[in-house]
């Protein structure tokens, strides 16, 4: 039984998230996706990590081998917990690599047995991050080529609504 965990802030769910958690889930036996804290991130935050596990849910109702929680801590202690062989990571260009190797050994360090496998970003996903489709969506633009079709109005709704006040 190889479990993974798919980790990241999904704030919110992107197409590119969900085409790498989509090809784990063929690579993989389960796949634990996992909303956690970016410390970098904070106080940019748009959803709740609850509701971004439910729009995630929502979206990956489709693969049964699929499983979306919420977790708080270091990722690799929590890798222990879950009994997983490694983290998946989408990595787009270049710019993201130097961030991902780095929490890569860090993790490595903490968890020795933990590898960390990236898929590579497809192209027509490149460009996409939740905070372009953010941006993108406070400004008044469509959304609808950048997340998933059963998750876009929720989105629009939360970020138009943000923008307004
Ligand atoms: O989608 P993101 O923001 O790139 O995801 C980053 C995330 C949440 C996976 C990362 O910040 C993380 O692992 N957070 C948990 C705390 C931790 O273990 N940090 C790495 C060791 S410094």
């Amino acid at each position: 039984m190889r479990t993974v965990i798919c980790p990241g802030s999904f704030d919110p769910i992107t197409n590119g998230h969900l085409d790498i958690i989509e090809r784990s889930s063929l690579l993989f036996d389960k796949v634990i996706v996992t909303v956690m804290f970016n410390p970098s991130k904070k106080n940019s935050f748009c959803f709740s990590p609850e509701e971004r596990a439910a729009l995630i849910k929502r979206c990956t109702s489709h693969l049964e081998n699929v499983e979306v929680r919420v977790a708080d801590g270091l990722l690799a202690e929590y890798a222990k917990e879950c009994g997983a062989v490694a983290v998946v990571k989408g990595l787009r260009a270049l710019s993201d690599f130097e961030y991902e190797f780095q929490q890569a050994q860090l993790n490595k360090k903490l968890n020795g047995d933990l590898e960390t496998i990236f898929i590579n970003t497809r192209s027509e996903n490149m460009y996409l991050s939740s905070s372009v489709v953010k941006q993108i969506c406070e400004l008044g633009g469509d959304i609808s080529d950048f997340v998933p079709e059963a998750v876009r109005d929720d989105i629009v709704k939360r970020i138009t609504r943000g923008a307004e006040k």
